[in-house]
This record gives C-alpha cells, sequence and structure tokens, in this order.
C-alpha cells in the first residue's frame, strides 16, 4: 500500500444546514494496532436524519463538540492486520458500524467490532444497523406478533422495506405508505398489502375506512400530521413505535397545542413507545445474524437506491437526496 493520506468527513461546527457543517480533511492512514485492523471502505450508508441532527447538535444523548467524526455503516477490505488479530486477513469483505467510521476512505478498528461477509457490496448496507433497527424496533419495543395490521410509514425507505418485509415473515397483514408509484412498485414486489401513496390518497380516511378496528402495531419514522393520524388510528391495545420523525429533522421543531395524549391512550389501552438503536446494543449481534441469513437465503430482499454518489464529496449531496423523500430504498454512497 503506496498511499500515505486518506480523506474523511467531519463536522467543523454545529449547523443545522449539512452542507455548511460539514469539511473534508485528510490525514495520515494510521497502522493497526495488535488487536486492531485497517479496513479501505468501499461503500458507505447514508443516514441522513442522523447526520442531520447530529450536525445540529439536537441529538440529547450524544453531546459532541466539533470537529467531530460522521458517518456510521460501511463494507470495505481488510488492508491490513494488528499481530494478534486471528479473525480477519488482508482481502476479506467486512461491515462496520462505528459511529465516526462511515464518512472516510480508511478506518482503524478493533477487530471484534467487524463482522466478516462474503463480498463488499453495498446491499449489506441495508442490514447492519439499518434492518437490524427494524428488526429490534418491531420485535422488541412493538411486541410484534401474526396475525395482527401492522402500518410502516416510510415503508419504501432504507429502514421501512426491512421492517415491511420482517411484519410480513412474521404472518402479518401489512400497509405501508410511501410518496411515488415507484416506492408502491418496490413495495408490490416486496409482498406489503395495501400501499398507501399519501400524494394521491388520504392516509386518515383510508386507515378509517378500510380498518374500522385499527392498527395493532405501527412502525412510524416520519413525524407531524403522519404521527398524529397513526396515533389516532392504533387499535385496542395497540403499539406505536415512534421510530423517527423525519419530516422535522431539516427544520425548526414545530410547537403544537392540542389536548394531552393520554386522552387518546387511556380508552384503548394502547401505547406509544419510543425506540433508539443506541438503547438496544446487545441485541445488535443476534440481529445481524439473522437478518444475514434471512438476506443469503432468499428470504429478505434489499432495495438499495440507484442514485449514484460517489467519492466523500459527494455524501452532502446524498444526505440532501435523503431529506429531500425522493429516495427508494437505502442510500449508499461509493468510495
Ligand atoms: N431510532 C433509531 O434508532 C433509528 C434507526 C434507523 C433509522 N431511524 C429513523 O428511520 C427513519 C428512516 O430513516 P432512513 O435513513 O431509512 O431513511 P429513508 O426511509 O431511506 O428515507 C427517508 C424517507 O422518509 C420519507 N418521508 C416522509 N416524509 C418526509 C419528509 N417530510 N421529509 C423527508 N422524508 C420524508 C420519504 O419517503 P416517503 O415520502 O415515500 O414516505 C423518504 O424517502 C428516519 O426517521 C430515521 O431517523 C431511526
Amino acid at each position: 500500500m503506496n498511499l500515505k493520506t486518506y480523506k474523511k468527513l467531519r463536522a467543523k461546527q454545529l449547523n443545522p444546514d449539512f452542507k455548511s457543517a460539514v469539511e473534508i480533511v485528510e490525514i495520515p492512514i494510521s497502522k493497526p494496532a495488535v488487536n486492531e485492523i485497517l479496513i479501505q471502505n468501499k461503500f458507505a450508508g447514508i443516514n441522513g436524519g442522523f447526520d442531520t441532527l447530529l450536525c445540529r447538535g439536537d441529538l440529547p444523548y450524544i453531546n459532541l463538540i466539533p470537529p467531530f467524526d460522521l458517518g456510521v455503516e460501511a463494507v470495505g477490505e481488510v488492508v491490513a492486520i494488528g499481530e494478534n488479530v486471528k479473525d480477519f486477513q488482508i482481502g476479506d469483505a467486512v461491515v462496520t458500524t462505528a459511529r465516526g467510521g462511515g464518512y472516510r476512505e480508511y478506518q482503524v478498528i478493533d477487530a471484534n467490532l467487524g463482522v466478516k461477509v462474503q463480498e463488499a457490496t453495498p446491499e449489506l448496507l441495508t442490514l447492519m444497523p439499518t434492518g437490524v433497527s427494524a428488526l429490534v424496533a418491531l420485535e422488541k419495543v412493538g411486541e410484534m406478533k401474526s396475525n395482527e395490521v401492522v402500518l410502516v410509514t416510510a415503508a419504501a425507505g432504507g429502514t421501512g422495506h426491512i421492517a415491511v418485509q420482517l411484519a410480513k415473515l412474521a404472518g402479518n397483514h401489512v400497509i405501508g405508505t410511501c410518496s411515488s408509484e415507484a416506492k408502491a412498485k418496490l413495495l408490490r414486489e416486496l409482498g406489503c398489502d395495501r400501499i398507501i401513496n399519501y400524494r394521491t390518497e388520504n392516509l386518515n380516511q383510508i386507515l378509517k375506512e378500510e380498518y374500522p378496528n385499527g392498527i395493532n402495531l405501527i412502525f412510524e419514522s416520519v413525524g407531524k400530521e403522519v404521527f398524529d393520524t397513526c396515533v389516532e388510528n392504533l387499535a385496542v391495545r395497540g403499539r406505536l413505535v415512534v421510530v423517527g420523525f423525519i419530516s422535522e429533522y431539516a427544520h425548526n421543531v414545530e410547537q403544537i397545542t392540542q389536548s394531552r395524549i393520554y386522552h387518546q391512550l387511556s380508552w384503548k389501552a394502547s401505547s406509544v413507545r419510543g425506540f433508539l438503536m443506541a438503547h438496544y446494543k446487545e441485541y445488535m449481534p443476534e440481529a445481524s445474524d439473522r437478518l444475514l441469513n434471512l438476506y443469503y437465503t432468499d428470504k429478505l430482499k434489499v432495495a438499495v437506491d440507484p442514485t449514484q454518489f460517489q467519492g466523500i464529496e459527494s455524501i452532502p449531496d446524498a444526505v440532501q437526496y435523503l431529506l429531500s423523500g425522493q429516495n427508494c430504498g437505502k442510500v449508499v454512497m461509493k468510495f
């Protein structure tokens, strides 16, 4: 390896505008310590919501002072190993999910933190940690069962399209919301039972007319009026998992005045439950194994958005693209 330096993207200042918050820096490639591996990242997953909140300084559980590194999941190839590393060889493909490890051309990590995979393909970034979040949110927080009605919002997105399939695999009737015909086509291919394009159909009206008994489990990641509609349409003992609220990430938080939420929940014994993967880390290894197994045995289809983003310089555009709501499947950039 003749290269001596590499590029990474980091936050130079807190700013609600991701592009203004970040800069590219060039730094020396470090040698792995005895238990570490050096990875050349080939693809990184884009988490436009998380990236934006991080750069706004709006994540109460992470208190980072700039400059700090960005990006989470990446898939790449091992290019050097520490002398005590037994589980990896040079050339192995590996997925990593360390915060700060994604938006950089090279990374050094403890060998225990890498997941060895068959090939360094972008499809794997739909599984770890995105698909894992979907699985843990549905099962551990949403207490997913069978023969229930499950609603997934942003269903054709990176997280949503995995949630749809996991809910189907568990034997549920699955409703998915999306905003375009291309996304509806993907959801049809994934076996979604009722696809609601919210630009052409009224979500609240359809839920009330077609699901008068309400929705048992809701995987909600959009927020604002979509969240309100979902709460309103919960079934008796229904569970709504707050996976995210992407409609508010790029804007100031909307202040609302209405009666307190217990007026909606109490009489139905329904519940709204927050989810954050960072608080469920212990499930990561088992969930990753299960998802990899489902994927390698063709029981889980994965969708990578076809829009090309190449090179570290493309990351702000990729974040902007994801936040614009156009993507179909997981947004990924190529190094
Ligand atoms: N809690 C956790 O630990 C955790 C982990 C992973 C992801 N998440 C959350 O899961 C959600 C999805 O994340 P992702 O990275 O997989 O993104 P994504 O779903 O691939 O992309 C975002 C999608 O959200 C939908 N959307 C609806 N209203 C929107 C609006 N006003 N602005 C922007 N997008 C809107 C768009 O699809 P449609 O217009 O078709 O609906 C868009 O394609 C986010 O809320 C994210 O924060 C949470």
